[in-house]
């Protein structure tokens, strides 16, 4: 199917916020020839395709259009990022089982009309629902990526960057686990140009006290709150990580990403979507790469991945695939 002769096709379902910055920045960047928008409300992704559409005069030449679940055909990714939002007083787990279901509704039909394509999840609870998509869709492990924490580990660079006075891309620092409360923050092996932080801030003359890194790490588990609180919701930077997994992809670049996938044998972990840095290329995950973890860490991952094994007993996650 997705062989060198036909043209990069990107699928996007759910083209809210999240989906339709994600089709502008595609649009904008060029990696795609075509890009399909899928909603559950056609008008929406009709008005984002014309609008979009308008933009490739600036851009590149691109087929943007609305359509169904037969429009997958051929993708190399199709990007899940349709979604139900929070009713007020509704609970995490009720969330969870509105967007399961439309989860249910969503991957079986992307699956049957690509069967060899990669799915890229956005919707949160984004590591259950990287399971559930698995299940749903009977595709290999290494072809459904959830976005995980690439947006946290972006949030935490940033934060080390400003901290330290040196480029978020010279910072090499990762959040693993679940995307949510119980996310990891890897101190032991944060770095920048190979110096451990402490070292860089005896180098630099910078404080590195324990207090700020507690209070960067915060800032970064507590961001979406944060920006939420504000302005309604968020997606530049989310779409502009699911933009970098797509791009992994479509480039064949073997990218460490921090994105989520099936966990097997880690740390005493196994059966669980969540995130460690991983080797993303043309086929999907190449490789999840296992961190030497301090005991600390291996401690908090594993509780991690605790919390999603219970978020997912909560929803069964077996039931939706009859
Ligand atoms: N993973 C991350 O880091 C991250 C970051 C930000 C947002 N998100 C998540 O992304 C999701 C989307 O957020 P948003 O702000 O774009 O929401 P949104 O409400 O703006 O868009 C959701 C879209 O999904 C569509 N939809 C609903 N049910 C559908 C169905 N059955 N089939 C097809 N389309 C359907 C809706 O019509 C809507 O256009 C949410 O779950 C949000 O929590 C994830």
């Amino acid at each position: 199917m997705n062989n060198a002769l036909q043209p990069v096709r990107i699928a996007v379902v759910g083209t809210g916020n999240v989906g339709s910055t994600l089709a502008y920045a595609l649009l904008l960047s060029g990696l795609a020839a075509e890009i399909v928008l899928i909603d559950a409300n056609r008008a929406k992704a009709e008005g984002e395709a014309m609008d979009l559409q308008h933009a490739v005069p600036f851009a590149h030449p691109t087929r943007v259009w609305a359509g169904d679940y037969a429009d997958c055909a051929g993708a190399i990714a199709t990007v899940i990022a349709a979604g139900v939002n929070q009713k007020p007083g509704e609970t995490r787990i009720d969330l969870l089982k509105r967007n399961a279901l439309v989860f249910a509704e969503v991957v079986p039909q992307v699956a049957r009309h690509n069967p060899e394509g990669i799915l890229v999840i956005a919707t949160n609870p984004v590591d259950v629902l990287t399971y559930t998509s698995l299940k749903l869709s009977g595709y290999p492990w290494q072809r459904v990526i959830g976005s995980g924490t690439i947006l946290d580990t972006a949030r935490f660079r940033h934060l080390l960057s400003r901290y330290f006075k040196v480029d978020s891309r010279s910072v090499h620092a990762y959040i693993i686990g679940e995307h949510g409360d119980s996310e990891v923050p890897v101190w032991s092996l944060a770095n920048i140009a190979g110096m451990r932080l402490q070292d860089f801030c005896a180098a630099q003359n910078v404080a590195c006290d324990a207090a700020a890194m507690d209070e960067i790490f915060r800032q970064t588990r507590d961001a979406a709150y944060q920006i939420i609180s504000r302005k309604g919701a968020t997606y530049y930077a989310v779409a502009a990580g699911l933009m970098r997994i797509v791009e992994a992809i479509v480039r064949d670049q073997r990218t460490v990403l921090s994105v989520s996938s099936l966990v097997h044998d880690c740390y005493g972990i196994n059966d669980v979507c969540f995130s460690l840095p991983t080797v993303v290329s043309r086929s999907g995950i190449e490789q999840v790469l296992r961190l030497n973890l301090n005991e600390k860490e291996a401690e908090a991952l594993q509780h991690s991945a605790a919390v999603l094994r219970k978020i997912r007993g909560q929803l069964a996650v077996e039931a939706l695939s009859h």
